[in-house]
């Protein structure tokens, strides 16, 4: 099975956990997207009844496509589960989000949800974080400073830009900055450490905010729960 075909699967699978009656937190990204979708023919051909809560504008877009209903996440009390793709997951289930320039929103729409599955496909559990950029989303204004900084702690900084080279305004209407770093030792550390800068409105690293990860291998699918 290719990539396409494992992210499909995953994506079907996780649509399983959503049952009627439920707020569903719709993730972002190619994976989520064929999650979504399943939700959508879920709702189309089976009656399911559900209220989704998207976490991009590109998921918005999909999820009306489909006829999923759709609340913001100031118009819920809490979600009941949201799913979503990832970069990168580490063992102790610790990940890295934002490849696909969501990250905000995402970890928004996470953190006032019950409980959080993550699908992906095999290539992206990994041992350490790091190996996958990560995405820091940053206020315009003063970015240049932020870019500097980073560039003088080693970080290795590059700023996300559009297919046309244009610079990448994200749905919040800010700018991304990605850290190569190879390794992340301790993500704990450099989440605070990123949050407590000034400018910066999120960072990619997502800390205990999952309890359920569905990984598509070629052997098969398989659900890891976290300890
Ligand atoms: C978007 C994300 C995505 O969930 C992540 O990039 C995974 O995307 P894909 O399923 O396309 O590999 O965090 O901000």
């Amino acid at each position: 099975m290719n990539q396409n075909e494992l992210k499909k699967l995953v994506g079907i699978e996780a649509a399983k956990y959503v049952t009627d009656g439920m707020i569903v937190g719709l993730g972002t990204g190619s994976t989520a997207a064929f999650m979504v979708k399943e939700v959508g023919r879920r709702v189309q051909e089976e009656g399911l009844q559900i209220t989704g809560v998207t976490t991009s504008n590109e998921t918005s877009a999909l999820a009306e496509s489909l006829g999923i209903p759709l609340k913001s996440i100031d118009e819920v009390d809490y979600v009941d589960l949201t799913i979503d793709g990832a970069d990168e997951i580490s063992a102790d289930f610790q990940g890295i989000k934002g490849g696909g320039a969501a990250l905000l929103f995402e970890k928004i729409v996470a953190t006032y949800s019950k409980a959080c599955i993550w699908i992906v496909d095999e290539s992206k559990l990994v041992d350490k974080l790091g190996a996958f950029p990560l995405p820091v989303e940053v206020v315009p204004y003063g970015s240049e400073q932020l870019f500097r900084l980073f560039e003088k702690k080693g970080y290795q900084p590059t700023r996300r830009l559009t297919a046309e080279g244009e610079i990448l305004l994200t749905d919040g209407g800010h700018h991304i900055i990605d850290l190569h770093l190879d390794v992340i030792e301790n993500p704990v550390k450099l989440a605070e450490e990123l949050t407590a800068l000034v400018g910066v409105v999120e960072h990619g690293l997502f800390i205990h905010m999952v309890s359920k990860v569905i990984v598509a291998a070629s052997d098969g699918v398989k659900t890891l729960e976290a300890r």
